[in-house]
């Protein structure tokens, strides 16, 4: 099962996340990232850089992946996860813009972006820590429910709740991308590592879903079940809808000294 780890807040959960990744990176310079979008793993990306720059880790190495791309919106479009990831994580990190990879979102290629981006990561040994946020109805990446437990990168058409929740990002919801290319959950589910992160009352439901509920493609966050090595950050109000809270908690106060997250 997922080990669960109730934090104060959202930094608590960066501090954690970044000082797990900054110890992979020291033991493996050129690890390879699997780099998430969305407000959630902000935090980590900030700490990380704090941690990196101070520490004067040598990240020039590391290599990553993002989960996810809108498809058709113009090169360089500030919300483009492409620009996001650059302006989020490859930036303030100083990580090597070409070491850093996003799915190609762009209509003329996309009928191959899906296989060119899965290749890629296959080609790289695979990645080594995934970050995950979750969407309000369960998406990890771009996977809508209904999403098979067995997809690969490909093209979605995104929910109208997942343009609506991301409307934020846009002028308006009418500007929110129709369609994205996403990792499927296979691709997620062979990373080494999953880090899912979650913030706030409005992922409880969707979180406890995924950690507790049913394994099913109409949750596709339930996905991580299936994997040998999750961690879960959340906060108290996204855990508030966990069942089994009081065994979380007992099971990291007794975590055993020797054993990382
Ligand atoms: C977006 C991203 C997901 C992200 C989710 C939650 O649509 N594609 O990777 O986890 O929605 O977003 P946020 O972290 O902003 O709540």
């Amino acid at each position: 099962m997922a080990e669960v780890v109730v934090v104060a807040d959202k930094e608590a959960a960066g501090e954690l996340a970044a000082e797990s990744i900054q110890a992979l990176i020291a033991a493996k310079p050129d690890a390879v990232l699997g780099l998430a979008t969305g407000s959630t793993p902000l935090p980590v990306y900030r700490a990380l850089a704090r941690r990196v720059a101070a520490a004067g880790t040598d990240v020039s190495h590391v290599r990553g992946y993002a989960l996810d791309e809108y498809v058709g919106l113009p090169a360089g479009h500030p919300e483009s996860y492409r620009a996001v990831i650059t302006r989020e994580v490859v930036e303030p990190l100083g990580l090597t813009p070409s070491l850093i990879h996003v799915p190609n979102g762009a209509i003329a290629t996309i009928e191959h972006a899906g296989a060119d981006y899965e290749k890629a990561i296959a080609e790289s040994g695979g990645v080594d820590v995934q970050l995950l946020g979750i969407g309000t109805d369960g998406h990890i990446g771009f996977n809508e429910p209904g999403s098979s437990f067995a997809s690969v990168t490909r093209v979605k058409t995104l929910t109208e709740q997942t343009r609506k929740d991301n409307a934020r990002f846009f002028a308006s919801e009418d500007d929110v991308p129709m369609h994205c290319i996403t990792q499927g959950l296979s691709t997620i589910l062979r990373a080494r590592h999953l880090l899912l992160l979650a913030f706030g009352e409005g992922k409880a439901e969707a979180l406890a879903g995924a950690v507790e509920g049913p394994v099913s493609a109409s949750n596709p966050g339930s996905a991580i079940q299936l994997h040998p090595h999750v961690t879960v950050l959340v906060d108290e109000a996204a855990a508030s809808k966990l069942r089994n809270i009081d065994y979380y908690r007992y099971a990291y106060a007794h975590k055993p000294a020797w054993q990382k997250l």
